[in-house]
Formats: structure tokens, sequence, C-alpha cells
């Protein structure tokens, strides 16, 4: 089972909007598909028409008990081969109670290793930080996928990211998560600073920018609200278009490295000529 983690720790970014949506392509795609969600907003959750608070057992259960293995927290959605670990606020405790377990950044790792057999990919979503919630999904995923908005400071927080997840490929073990690629959302064609910013991120990162971009759009954020992604809510929409090129893109190029083993460390990454840093300030003085 391959395990991709969608995380930033900005807010905002589109991590659930891009969780959702291509898990429903990969599903459609024939992929046997499992989300995790892994934030207490529950965001991934609510987007298929759940309501959180009336979920029992939830991912945090399934997590802090033991006794509760994460099949039995596992619900179907409505899309065939799509299924969810949903969450509700009750995750946000587990920041702090798994703080206090032996091998708390292993927890999840373990969990998803009896559902392994069941599914071709996991997608976790994760929350907007860095804490123990998404160290866990960092290490128990093979990779991860960054969103990154296009706007000044998209730059802000990437090279903490990469670090942490350099750290992490090299201190806990066993672990060997890269970075599979970064995802400009919110892709403005007629606006100046989404193209600059969008020539500077794949200046700086090369191949590791999707091909494929997500623009702004008003369908993506009104899915949510009618309980669907977009793939369903508006089928025909570039949206529903672009995400369905981004698990194109996703699978040939997973299949790719599995012939060349070819996948960038997130160490390769910070060794580019100018900083995430030098970028951001460049960026702002562009725009005095
Ligand atoms: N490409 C887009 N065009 C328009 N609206 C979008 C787009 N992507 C996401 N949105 C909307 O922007 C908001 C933030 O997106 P989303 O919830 O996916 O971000 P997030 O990174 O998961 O946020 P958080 O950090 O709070 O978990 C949501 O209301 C979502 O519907
Ligand atoms: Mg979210």
């Amino acid at each position: 089972m391959r395990i991709i983690a969608i995380a930033n720790q900005k807010g905002g970014c589109g991590k659930t909007t891009t969780t959702v949506n291509l898990a429903v392509a990969l599903a459609e795609k024939g992929k046997k598909t499992l989300i995790v969600d892994l934030d207490p907003q529950g965001h991934s959750t609510i987007g298929f028409g759940n309501d959180p608070d009336k979920l029992s057992p939830t991912i945090y259960d399934a997590l802090m008990k033991a006794q509760i293995p994460i099949s039995s927290v596992i619900i179907d959605t409505k899309i065939e081969r799509l299924n969810l670990a949903p969450s509700n606020v009750l995750l946000s405790g587990s920041e702090l109670e798994l703080a206090s377990v032996v091998g708390r950044e292993f927890v999840l790792t373990e969990r998803l290793k009896t559902v392994e057999d069941k599914y071709d990919i996991c997608v976790i979503d994760c929350p907007p930080s860095l804490g123990l919630l998404t160290l866990n999904a960092l290490v128990a995923s093979t990779d991860v996928i960054v969103p990154v908005q296009v706007q000044y400071y998209a730059m802000e927080g990437l090279k903490q990211l990469f670090e942490t997840a350099n750290i992490i490929g090299k201190h806990l073990h066993p672990c060997n998560v890269k970075i599979l690629g970064l995802l400009l959302t919110f892709v403005e064609k007629r606006r100046m600073l989404s193209s600059q910013t969008q020539k500077q991120m794949r200046e700086y990162f090369g191949d590791l920018v999707f091909d494929t971009v997500i623009h702004r759009c008003v369908r993506l954020a009104e899915a949510p609200s009618a309980g669907q992604a977009v793939l369903t809510y508006a089928p025909e929409s570039r949206s529903s278009a672009e995400y369905r090129a981004l698990a194109e893109e996703i699978i040939d190029k997973v299949s790719a490295e599995q012939i060349t083993d070819g996948k960038a460390s997130p160490e390769q990454i910070s060794e580019g000529e100018a900083s995430p840093e030098q970028i951001i300030e460049s960026q702002a003085l562009a725009g005095r």
C-alpha cells in the first residue's frame, strides 16, 4: 500500500480539498483507496456528507485505544472503492495524549499495517501544524504531497517541512518518506503574482512541482457544503479535470519511480541554489 500524506503546516492551502478530490479520482481509476482524516477539524469527514460529532468510533479511538482496530472505525463513502477513517474534535486531545506513549511517532504506522493488504493507496489529510499528528502521518507515509497556495510567502514554512521530513527519514527507522511533489493551488492565470510565483517555484524546485496545477474555482469551495467531492458535484468542471489529471500524474510518477527509484529526497531539495527565504525576499521586493 502506497501511503501519501497531504501536508503543509500552513492553513487553508488546499490539503483537504486535495485529499478528498485526489482520493475520489484515484478510486475512479480503479485504485482501492482509503482516506485517513488526521485533522481534528474533520473537514475530509464532512466533505463526504458525514456529521463528525455523530460518528463513533473514529480515528481517535483507533490511535489511542489498542483494543479498537482501525478496520472497525473505517466507513464507506458513496464512491465505489473509497473508504474513510473519519475524525472529529476528539482527535485534538491526541496531540497531548500521544506525547506520553512509548513509540509515539509510530502509532499510525502500526495501525495502518493491519489494513495494508486491503488498499492500493491511502491518502492522509494532515492538520495545519507540525505536531505529533502530522509527525505520525509523515512517519507512516511512503510519500508526501505538499499543496502550495501561489501567493506571497508561498515558500514560507516549506523549508521547515522539508527539514522535518529529512530528519524523520534519517533518524526514525523504519521510515523512508519522500516528497512526491509540490502541488500549486489557487492558481489564477490572469494574475501577475500568481504566474510569477509559479515561475519561481518551478525554477527552484524543478520537476518536483507537479505539471498539473489547481486553479482557483468556486465549484471547489461549493462542493463540501453539498457533502460531495467536486468530481461528483461538478464532474465536468475544470477542477474535476485537474484532479483527474493529478491522479494520472501521480500514478505515472509512482510507476516510473518503481522502475528507477529516482525520488527526490528532502535533502536534495534543500540543496537548491537560492534558499526559500531568498525567494520570499525577492517576491517581496518585486511587489514593492
Ligand atoms: N482551488 C480552489 N479554489 C477555490 N477555493 C478553494 C480551492 N481549494 C480550496 N478551496 C477552498 O479554500 C478553503 C481552504 O481549503 P482546504 O480546506 O482544502 O485547505 P486546508 O489546507 O485543508 O485547510 P486547513 O489548513 O484549515 O486544514 C476551503 O473553503 C476550500 O473549499
Ligand atoms: Mg484541511
